[in-house]
């Protein structure tokens, strides 16, 4: 069997996980029922393309990149069109975003693209916009409405008057644990045409919003969060049925806010280890993410690989994790609506949350 055939036979049947081959990028498949035709789309996410000198730059993230795109061209039957998730660039160089595109432009299917801070920083988007797409839109796929937000804006004081150099302010923005940090935000102009774009939809066609950071607030020290996320989950909030999918944290995540469920991608770069937040200490948010095995920081693969989103089973959304060197894992609604492990390991077994990375 081809690659594609046993993704396929995957998507449509539970159970067969042996089937898949390990990938470095997200296969969603959208099946919404009826009147709603079925299909599939890939998503590569973070792949921090970090220049060295004028010609080199380093070679493990270009080749994380260039294996998913080479993976992805390999999927038959191809997805209707990949997302990239964000995070293209290390520093928002023009270098970078070139070199990054050029690598993307083998991929044999079009391209959606969700802009991150890594790209967004240095020029405040300008070159994003010239070369790969605008910050914000929507369209149409299938019966599915999609919306792509530039969810890593944040004050204007902090972006325009703060920093001496758009060098300085694009390294501030790179960093974890920052005490100079801001945190992202969408911002009342785009929630404003978000309103716009969604009035226009009628709230039993699926949604799905792609968005660089997680649209709702995980964990504040390193930017996994949203500030205006609750303005954005209103406005999602009478659709009957709403997936937004992410990049940005580089590891498995995943939440259910009532009827909008997240899921997160990992990265083709690197993987960040999972914050202390995720160790359901109590008052530790979010509620309902579940303690995870960790990523070992050490090892350049672990906590990367690819996963898949099964929404065909009525209310269930399915998200299949396929971690390279980790165990997979499959989330699914429980009884109560919200996504969790189908199964735990063995607590005893478990790797202990990290406090530092
Ligand atoms: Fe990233
Ligand atoms: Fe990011």
């Amino acid at each position: 069997m081809t690659n594609g055939i046993n993704r396929r036979t995957f998507l449509k049947g539970a159970g067969v996980l042996a089937a898949s081959a390990a990938l470095p990028v997200g296969l969603v498949e959208i099946a919404f029922g009826k009147g709603n035709e079925s299909f599939t789309f890939a998503y590569i996410s973070d792949s921090h393309i970090t220049q060295i000198n004028d010609t080199q730059f380093v070679r493990n993230f270009d080749r994380g990149l260039q294996k998913a795109v080479l993976e992805v061209n390999f999927m038959d039957p191809q997805p209707d069109f990949v997302i990239f998730g964000g995070d293209l660039a290390q520093l928002g160089k023009k270098a970078e975003i070139d070199h990054g595109l050029a690598m993307m432009k083998d991929l044999t299917v079009p391209v959606t693209w969700v802009i991150g801070e890594h790209d967004y920083y240095l020029d405040l988007g300008k070159y994003w916009q010239e070369k790969v797409s605008p910050l914000y839109y929507s369209f149409d796929h299938k019966g599915v409405h999609f919306v792509v937000l530039n969810s890593i804006l944040t004050h204007d004081d902090w972006t325009h008057k703060r920093w001496p150099t758009p060098e300085e302010r694009m390294r501030q923005m790179a960093r974890l644990d920052n005490p100079e940090g801001s945190p992202f935000m969408v911002k009342d102009e785009q929630i404003a045409w978000l309103k716009g774009d969604l009035a226009k939809v009628k709230k039993d066609t699926p949604l799905v919003v792609l968005s660089h950071s997680p649209l709702y607030k995980v964990f504040k020290e390193w930017n996994f969060w949203t500030d205006d996320a609750e303005k954005v989950q209103a406005l999602l909030k009478p659709f009957k049925k709403v997936q937004v999918l992410h990049g940005h944290v580089h590891q498995v995540l995943y939440n259910r806010i009532g009827n909008i469920s997240f899921n997160a991608f990992m990265a083709t770069a690197w993987p960040w280890p999972y914050p202390v937040s995720y160790s359901q200490l109590k008052n530790k948010v979010p509620d309902m993410t579940v303690f995870m095995n960790r990523a070992d920081p050490f090892k350049e693969r672990d906590g990367t690989g690819w996963g898949k989103i099964d929404l065909a089973a009525g209310p269930k959304v399915v998200h299949h994790y396929e971690l390279w060197e980790n165990s997979p894992r499959t989330v699914e609604n429980n009884p109560k609506g919200n996504p969790a492990d189908t199964k735990y390991q063995d607590p005893k077994m478990r790797i202990p949350s990290q406090e530092h990375y």
